[in-house]
């Protein structure tokens, strides 16, 4: 039907009759000649109508914004002054010889621009008016030369691209299930996968060696701007790999990945950290190192203040007592710093100690804060010299249970890197390694894995069943600018390992049986050491396109209540279906309610 794509023609076609398709992006009457942006994927040609061509011009006439046109043309040198340097086609234009229009349109709900605001359920509706807006194309065109890329290194590297279930079972990685009744086999149900883990470590059992899959994982689990209930892996499993052989392979996929992709150097080596210092020093186990605010424990000079809001922590096992210095904070005004500790009792912290350095070499008296009172010079000598403050800083403090320091303060940190704009570099990725196996689930009285069950220990069995809480697993995550990208780990590969681990996490002999029985067994049958990893597709491409959410980076993405506007999915179903599925619902169909976690 074309020649050429719209966006591509420039001064090489000058002279030519070109045939081009696509849509009226905009149209406009300049008294006599007619003007019309016409746009394709490729992006946009300027084509002039002249009245002259009389049958030409009556249509233009009547085109109107979206209308899909086939126009013939000459390709022309735009007159001087005209030229349009921002366009790839800005040189050129198309003098029309024939319109045809290929298709109508009504008045779009909104403008298919780039830089309009457009409420997000109205956008996701009509989201195929969404996708023609050229910052949405470039986002679908990155996110396909991400996939390309990624694909490309792994079949390089010898990995089979190979595809398992989505009718399955139930995948323990910690969200609640989807779930699928099936017909044929009576009150019983599918699961759709929260991830292909099991299934690839039968392929590795299998002697498939190295696999891959870009792969749809389903979780119902509460939203958030990175997080969908159905979301697409870069789902990877080797066998005879250790960890730092697996993390350096997948470091030169990221690193190739970003530089083809969008040009960017990452560093040579990524750094490794352990879970350990990531929460210590920046109150989260996955850090943005672009923030150079760090967390610094103070508990041992709290311990004798007479000031209970720090001394309880700093001497309760479970507290925390930490400083943070922020470099020129001294310019913060009472009102930021009220609205800094409105902000981190979104975490429960229960306010936010600050001091001005006002005048360092001054000791106790250039300092200016309503604590200063509670703890002797010494004490606040100590802290300056731990958080290396200078005259012009602030610090803050967090003190209460850990975890309420490392997130309200975690979270702070974050907050201050970007409101007083102190990023250092654009990309900074960390592999934090060394995570605890296990953690203690007080409200439920037992351990939950902190991975998934399947991640091997570094320790020995033996060491595992006398102290759960000590152990370390061989797992680790990719984190990219504050975003956990990917996580995996060694797997358990022996049968009494995975034993002693479903018993650890209270998960009986019956139970184990139940639900993996047929891991238990595959893993009698030689199962190779192996390991692996997945990164959350969707969330690399984020980061890539500079998106603030990954439904931006999705197609047909879901809502903040998990629905598709656009094909107004969840429905009812009808009876005849239910009968023959045997299910009945509870509250009849029409009285549904949204449930919001
Ligand atoms: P995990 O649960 O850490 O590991 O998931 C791997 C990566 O998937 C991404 N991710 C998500 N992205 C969007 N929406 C979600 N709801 C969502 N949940 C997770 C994250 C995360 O790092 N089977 C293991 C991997 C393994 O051990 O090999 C797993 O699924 O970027
Ligand atoms: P108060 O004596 O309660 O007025 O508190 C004195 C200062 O300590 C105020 O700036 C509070 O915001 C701060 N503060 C109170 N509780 C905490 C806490 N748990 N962690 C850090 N700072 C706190």
């Amino acid at each position: 039907m074309r020649t050429h794509k719209c966006g591509e023609l420039n001064t090489q076609q000058l002279g030519e009759t070109v045939e081009i398709c696509g849509w009226v992006h905009r149209r406009r009457d300049h008294g006599g000649v007619i003007f019309i942006d016409l746009r394709d994927r490729a992006g946009l040609v300027q084509v002039v109508v002249d009245p002259d061509a009389a049958e030409t011009f009556a249509i233009a006439e009547h085109v109107r914004s979206e209308y899909v046109l086939k126009i013939t043309g000459v390709v022309r040198n735009r007159p001087q002054g005209t030229i349009n340097a921002n366009m790839p086609s800005g040189e050129i234009e198309i003098l029309a010889k024939y319109i045809e229009v290929l298709n109508e349109s009504e008045t779009p709900p909104f403008p298919v621009e780039s830089d309009i605001e457009v409420n997000e359920e109205l956008r996701l509706r009509y989201r195929y008016i969404d996708l023609r807006r050229t910052v949405m194309q470039e986002k679908m065109k990155i996110r396909r030369d991400v996939t390309r890329t990624l694909r490309n290194f792994l079949d390089d590297s010898e990995f089979y691209e190979i595809e398992t279930p989505y009718l399955t079972k139930a995948t323990p990685e910690g969200a609640r299930d989807y779930i699928v009744p099936s017909r044929t086999h009576e009150n019983s149900f599918f699961a759709l996968p929260q991830s292909p883990q099991l299934y690839k470590q039968m392929l590795m059992i299998a002697g498939m060696d190295r696999y891959y899959q870009v792969v749809r994982c389903f979780r119902d689990e509460d939203l958030r701007a990175d997080r969908q209930p159905e979301f697409t892996q870069l789902d990877i499993e080797t066998s005879f790999m250790n960890e730092n052989e697996i993390m350096d392979v997948m470091e030169e996929m990221i690193r190739q990945l970003f530089a083809k992709v969008i040009n960017v150097e990452l560093d040579a080596k990524f750094p490794r950290m352990s879970h350990q210092e990531a929460v210590s020093r920046y109150g989260i186990d996955r850090p943005d190192l672009r923030v150079p605010l760090e967390l610094v424990d103070i508990a041992d000079d709290m311990k004798a203040v007479d000031f209970k809001v720090f001394s309880a922590p700093a001497n309760d096992p479970k507290g925390r007592v930490v400083a943070m210095r922020v470099p020129d904070g001294g310019k913060l005004s009472r009102k930021d710093i009220d609205e800094l500790t409105k902000f981190v009792s979104i975490y429960g912290a229960k306010g936010l100690a600050y001091i001005k350095v006002n005048d360092l070499t001054a000791g106790i008296d250039g300092l200016q804060s309503p604590i200063v009172k509670f703890a002797p010079a010494e004490v606040w000598a100590s802290i300056l010299a731990k958080t290396g403050s200078q005259t012009g800083d602030l610090i803050f403090f967090g003190a209460d249970k850990a975890t309420i320091v490392n997130e309200a303060m975690g979270a702070l940190r974050v907050k201050l890197g970007h409101d007083l704009n102190l990023l250092q570099g654009d990309w900074k990725p960390v592999w934090v390694v060394d995570f605890p196996m296990f953690d203690w689930d007080e409200k439920e009285g037992r351990y939950n894995a902190i991975h998934h069950p399947f991640t091997a220990p570094s320790c020995s069995v033996e060491d595992l069943v006398a102290n759960p809480s000590a152990a370390l697993s061989r797992a680790y995550d990719l984190v990219l600018n504050g975003t956990e990208v990917g996580g995996g780990s060694i797997r358990i590969n022996r049968t009494s390992m995975q034993k002693t681990v479903f018993e650890i996490l209270g998960i009986g002999e019956e139970e184990a049986g139940e639900k993996f029985g047929f891991l238990l067994d595959a893993l009698k049958y030689g199962a190779p050491p192996h390991g692996g990893l997945a990164f959350g597709l969707d969330r690399l491409v984020m980061l890539m396109t500079g998106s603030h959410s990954i439904r931006d980076v999705i197609a047909f993405p879901k809502t903040q209540s998990a629905a598709c506007p656009l094909v107004s999915a969840p429905a009812v179903v009808t009876d005849e279906q239910l009968k023959e599925l045997g299910i009945r619902l509870i509250k009849p169909a029409g009285k549904e309610k949204v449930k919001q976690d």
